[in-house]
């Protein structure tokens, strides 16, 4: 498709990025919360590194995996010294151990759950798949929480012309999404990058949900 409005500036020029350090476990180290951040989500290689490594425009920042459902820790890089994306563990990979499939849980659900300065979730679905069981359980827990998803539909380039439109207007339909909220993105041809990095840019210059949603914060002691 020809769309009559293609941007030309990118819309996430990067200029300095810096890893922060890893989250391990949901009442562990975090950078401070000084800064607003977004999360991406995904089942375990669905293509989460590589997405990212192509949004910033760099071969390694996150590490494109041999061995799928190795990364446990969510991992945090700061962008342009103005908003740090966390990188969560890919979850539900199928020949990890089901006792450390269910790790995932509670430093992921309590890391979204928790981040003041978190602005939204980006949600990598593999473009030639149904969602899983996984998938649609993370999509409940963003929209139980009134988190702002994008949905992402990974490895693109690997669908012909008709198969695409036939499977995006699928994972439209099975999330509960409507159409124009689903990016379809590869990181072999870059397709979606700047439609992503338009999006991120939308996120984080807004306000939290979170402040729209509760009045008064509950009082935490101070962390
Ligand atoms: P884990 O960190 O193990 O959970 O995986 P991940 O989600 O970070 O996926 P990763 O980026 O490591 O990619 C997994 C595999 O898919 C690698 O072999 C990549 O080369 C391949 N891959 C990732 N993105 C794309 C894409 O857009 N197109 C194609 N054709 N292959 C891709
Ligand atoms: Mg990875």
């Amino acid at each position: 498709m020809n769309a009559p409005a293609t941007r030309h500036a990118d819309p996430l020029v990067i200029r300095s990025m810096e890893f922060t350090g890893p989250m391990v476990t949901a009442d562990g180290w975090r950078p401070p919360a000084s800064l607003p951040e977004v999360a991406f989500a995904g089942r375990s290689n669905v293509g989460k590194s590589s997405l990212l490594n192509t949004l910033v425009r760099r071969k390694k920042m996150a590490r494109v995996s041999h061995t799928p459902g190795r990364t446990r820790q969510i991992n945090f890089f700061k962008i342009n010294d103005q908003f740090t994306l966390a990188d969560l563990p890919g979850y539900g990979y199928a020949r990890v151990a089901k006792s450390r499939r269910a790790e995932w849980k509670p430093l992921i659900e309590g890391y979204l759950a928790g981040s003041r300065e978190l602005r939204g979730v980006v949600l990598l679905l593999d473009a030639r798949h149904e969602p899983t069981e996984d998938d649609l359980d993370m999509l409940e827990f963003l929209a139980e929480l009134g988190a702002p998803t994008i949905l992402v539909a990974t490895k693109i380039d690997k669908l012909k012309r008709a198969a695409r439109a036939e499977r995006l207007t699928a994972l439209a339909r099975q999330t509960g999404m409507s159409e124009d909220q689903v990016i379809p993105f590869s990181s072999e041809t870059g397709e979606g990058r700047n439609d992503l990095a338009q999006a991120l840019v939308d996120l984080v210059s807004g306000a939290s949900w979170r402040d729209e949603v509760s009045e008064a914060p509950p009082d935490e002691g101070g962390v």
